[in-house]
Order: C-alpha cells, then structure tokens, then sequence
C-alpha cells in the first residue's frame, strides 16, 4: 500500500465552538452530506437522553449510536476525513484541548446571532498555538443575527485573525435564500423544504441573473456588502491558511443544510493533509516514512466494573499502522502488542487492520500508556509531547480512610499520568497535601469513580476558590517577590516547574505589572 499516497488524502479536523452554536447539528449534516448517514435525526435522540456525568457514560453511550463516537470517519470525493470530537457541554476537560494537538486543522463554528464566544475564543487560543489551519463557518443564518461585515469584523478584532470570505449570504432569517460564491460569482440559491433531514436541493445561478427571484432590494444590498468586501482586498491563499494565519469564512444553516456542501468541499479539497512531526531530538518524521509511528493524545477509561477496560486514542503520524503489530513505547522502552485496536467508522466502531497517517487509532490499554506517549514501529521515538493547559477548577483531597494513603497515592500518581487530573504541590509542604486541578468539573468526577472502583480508595473533594493557574517564567527573584505575597500559593507541578493558583485576574495582572521579569503562561512550556 502506498503510503504516501494514503497520507495525502487524510483530513483530520476538529469543531471549535462555544456550546449551542451548533457543533452536534454540523457534525450530522457533514456526515449527511457525505453520504455517511441518509437520514438525519439520530442527533436530536442522544441530546434527548444527554446528562452525561462521567466518562464512562459517555463510553457506554458510544457503543450505541453513530454521532456520540468520539471520532468519525467518512469518505467525501475520494478524501477520507477524520472527524474528531471536541466535548463541549458538561463533558468539556482538559481531553477538549488535547484533542487540538492530534488534529491538523479546525472548523470554528460561530453562531451568527453571538459572534465569538468565550469558548470559541478559548480553543482558538490553543488552536493559534499549534497554528492550526482554521475555516470559519458562520452559523444559524436561518435566525436574525448581525451585520455580516460586522460580524467579520468581531472575529478579526476579538482574535486578531484575518479572515476572508469564500461566500456571502443572501438575506438571513427567513429572508436567507442562499449564498454567492464569491470566485465563482455564482449564487448557490437554496429549495425545498427547511426541515433539514436530507440533503438541501439548491442550484446556481451567475449572480447577475438573480435579480427577479431574490428581489431588487435585496440583490442591491447584497451587491453592496459583496462590493465592500472586495475593497478590504484580503486575497485566500493557500499558504496563509495553511500557516494558520488567515480564516476562509462560509455561511449558512446546519439545521436547514444551508451552505453544509460547500464547507465540506472546502475541507476536502484544501484542508492541511497529515503533517510532519518533530521528535525532542529535532528529527523531523515525515509522513510517508515507512516506519511506524504515532502519540497518545487521549485516555479513556470505562467505569463500569465489569468491563474495566482503558481506551488509549492513538493519532497515526508516519508509516502503515497493521493490527497485532508490536510497537516500542519512547518513555521507557517497554514493548507493546496492539490487539483489538479500533477504528471508528460512521455508524459503529470496529476492529481496524489497517491505519494510515492521520487517522485515529483506538487501543485497549493494560495501563502501560500515559498521555503524550510516542509508540513506533522500530528503535525508540519521542515526539513533544502534549502540554497541560491552565486548570480552572481546583481541590484538595480529604481522604476518608487514613490508612489507604498509599493507594491514593499510587491512584493520583497514576491518574494524572492518564490526564485525568492535574497534580500540583507546595514546596514547603511536600507531596503529601497535592493540590488538583482540572479543566472541567467533569474530571473530578472521573476522579472520585475511578479511584473508588481501581484503587478501593473513598475521598472528598474539597472545592478551592482559585479561577486561574499560570505556569511562572521567572528569576530566583521572580519566584521570591510571588512567595512573599499572601494572595497567591505558588506551587510546583509534575516537572517542578512553579505554577501559580489565583482567584482573581486582577491579582495576576498586578504581579504581572509589579512582580521583576514575571512572564505568565496559560499553557505548559515544554
Ligand atoms: P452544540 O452541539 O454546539 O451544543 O449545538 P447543537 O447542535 O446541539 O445545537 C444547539 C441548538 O441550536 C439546537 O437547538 C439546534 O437545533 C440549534 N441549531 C443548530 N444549528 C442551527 C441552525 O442552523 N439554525 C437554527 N435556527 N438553529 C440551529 P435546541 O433548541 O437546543 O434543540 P432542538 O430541539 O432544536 O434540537
């Protein structure tokens, strides 16, 4: 098989959005359009029974139905895309970050009525900083919403990214009848029925034939828009899209199937295919090497006792990845089988053979596996790893039983190598008191579970009023001026590295004013 030529037609991407702008509804009608599913409407069913409380449930739930997969892939126009999912409601942790890291390329879906939200915002900043290729889409432009250049203008000033349209709407709310390509400047007008559950019929018309079916005010004020657009000048290229520095923007309406097709098209015609990556050393494994490699990038365990089995996801970066292979783990040298690996098709997973670069892998873990791991094929390989992201919500565990101190112990040490919760400790205090962190209330939930029914250990969970964690760059001084002060412990992580906790953004911005050579980092500097 050849597997350069595998690698070149994988697109593997992910949604980011703030919750309700839509990401279930897209990821169905992209699956639609794909001709993946025929029918829409398995979505509306899962929402329906969604009070997801822990992983496990989630787990269980993806045995079911096709959308709740955490990863979907579908054929379009010859492409295999790979579609990861980025957790969003009361699911969202820190796992919604990592997956940024094993993706090579983003979809920001922003509802049209909002522009960007603090979500959105949040995983573009992660996004921004693996210069991921981003393509916007615009949604809900069924419903009223705002001004379409003022639209663009919030996501170039909130982001500080530039964007470019590909289309522009024609109308919105119940005036939207449809979207112009702007290269082509052919309108793409849409029919039928609006309830979504097929494919949209549309047709296309040059633009300048549109006048008797939109109406002539309408067509003005569209040409109008089009027209100022055209003045800002900011041309698509490639290479500042896939450099991440500009944003092709697209209209429509997930739920009516407005404007879905020619996203998809977008995605598979000029989304980034599978990138290189660089190992500590700085080699760089490009793709198409025939040596097998891949990272860690998720974690997931099921909770329910009698199946107490771990899912490692596995992002493929180099070579062809065949069942029963056995693979070197780069920490530590250890070997591993993979038996049983998963892929994860539109409607069911199943047992992969065979996997290329780009896609995703799902393993049965003995517990061998941590995140960030790198397994190969041949010799040891060791890619950057994943970095930790800022925890918003923070605890202390009370132990309920003081004599399983060393099964505690042995579970957080364990945990937060799976990523399931962050551990930070006071200098002074050593390792017995941890302090934890997560990114959504969700993992100490997972927490609490997994070390009730892994490591027969009952804890509380003590809350802390802390909103913020900043990993601290700084002189011997910096750390001494941020320790003399009461308002914020300044703790070490996994590597030693100081992180600071603080209830206010205030506080941190006056350390950052008053504190010498203080640099703040949301994200692990690795
Ligand atoms: P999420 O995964 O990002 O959280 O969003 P989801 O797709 O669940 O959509 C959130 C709500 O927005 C849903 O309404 C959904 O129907 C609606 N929605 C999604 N796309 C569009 C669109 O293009 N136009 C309009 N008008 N609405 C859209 P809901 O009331 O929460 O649920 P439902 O009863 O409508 O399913």
């Amino acid at each position: 098989m050849d597997i350069a030529k595998e690698a070149k037609r994988r697109r593997t991407f992910g949604i980011i959005s703030h919750p309700d702008a839509g990401k279930t509804t897209l990821t169905e009608k992209l699956l639609l359009y794909s001709g993946a599913i025929h029918m829409a409407g398995s979505v509306k069913s899962r929402k329906a029974n969604n009070h997801a409380v822990s992983d496990w449930m989630e787990m269980e739930k993806q045995r079911g139905i096709s959308v709740t997969s955490s990863v979907l892939q579908f054929e379009y126009l010859g492409a295999a895309l790979n579609l990861l999912d980025t957790p969003g409601h009361a699911d969202f942790s820190e796992d919604t970050y990592r997956v940024l890291a094993a993706v090579d390329s983003a979809v920001m879906l922003i509802d049209h009525a909002k522009g960007v939200e603090a979500r959105t915002l949040k995983l573009f900043e992660v996004c921004r900083l693996r210069e991921l290729p981003t393509v916007t889409f615009m949604n809900k432009l069924d419903r009223f919403g705002m001004d379409p250049l003022e639209l663009l203008d919030d996501v170039t000033n909130t982001l500080g990214l530039k964007v470019v349209p590909m289309n522009w709407p024609i109308g919105m709310g119940k005036e939207f009848k449809g979207v112009v390509d702007l290269r082509s400047k052919e309108a793409i007008l849409f029919e039928g029925e609006r309830h979504g559950a097929v494919a949209a019929k549309s047709k296309r018309i040059p633009w300048d034939e549109c006048i008797e079916l939109i109406g002539e005010e309408l067509h003005d004020q569209v040409s109008e828009e089009m027209e100022l657009v055209e003045m800002a000048g900011d041309e698509f290229t490639d290479k500042e899209f896939l450099d991440g520095k500009l944003s092709p923007v697209f209209w429509g309406s997930a739920m009516n199937n407005f404007g879905v097709e020619p996203l998809l098209r977008f995605l598979t015609e000029k989304a980034a295919p599978p990138s290189s990556r660089k190992t500590i050393e700085g080699d760089v494994i490009e793709p198409s090497e025939e040596r097998f490699s891949g990272f860690i990038f998720k974690i997931q365990a099921n909770m329910n006792p009698k199946h107490r089995d771990r899912i490692a996801f596995m992002r493929v970066v180099s070579g062809a990845f065949e069942r029963d292979m056995s693979v070197i783990i780069g920490r530590n040298g250890d070997k591993l089988k993979l038996a049983k690996p998963h892929s994860f098709m539109a409607q069911e997973r199943s047992i992969v053979d065979n996997a290329y670069p780009g896609d995703i892998v799902g393993l049965y873990d003995p517990g061998k596996l941590r995140i960030g791991d790198t397994l190969s094929g041949k010799g040891r390989l060791k890619f950057d790893g994943i970095p930790r992201f800022a925890p918003e919500h923070f605890s202390r565990v009370v132990l309920k039983d003081p004599l399983k101190k060393k099964q505690l112990d042995a579970g957080l040490t364990q945990l937060s190598h799976e990523g399931v919760i962050q551990i930070f400790y006071h200098p002074h205090r050593g390792r017995s008191e941890p302090y934890l962190g997560a990114v959504g209330m969700l993992q100490f939930e997972v927490l609490k579970e997994r070390l009730k029914n892994e490591y027969r250990v009952n804890v509380i969970l003590e809350m802390l009023s802390f909103q913020f964690a900043r990993w601290v760059e700084g002189t011997e001084e910096t750390i001494k001026w941020l320790e003399a002060r009461r308002d914020y412990p300044v703790l070490r992580d996994r590597n030693n590295q100081p992180v600071l906790l603080s209830e206010s953004l205030w506080s941190l911005n006056y350390a950052l004013d008053n504190a010498p050579d203080l640099k703040l980092h949301e994200v692990e500097p690795l």
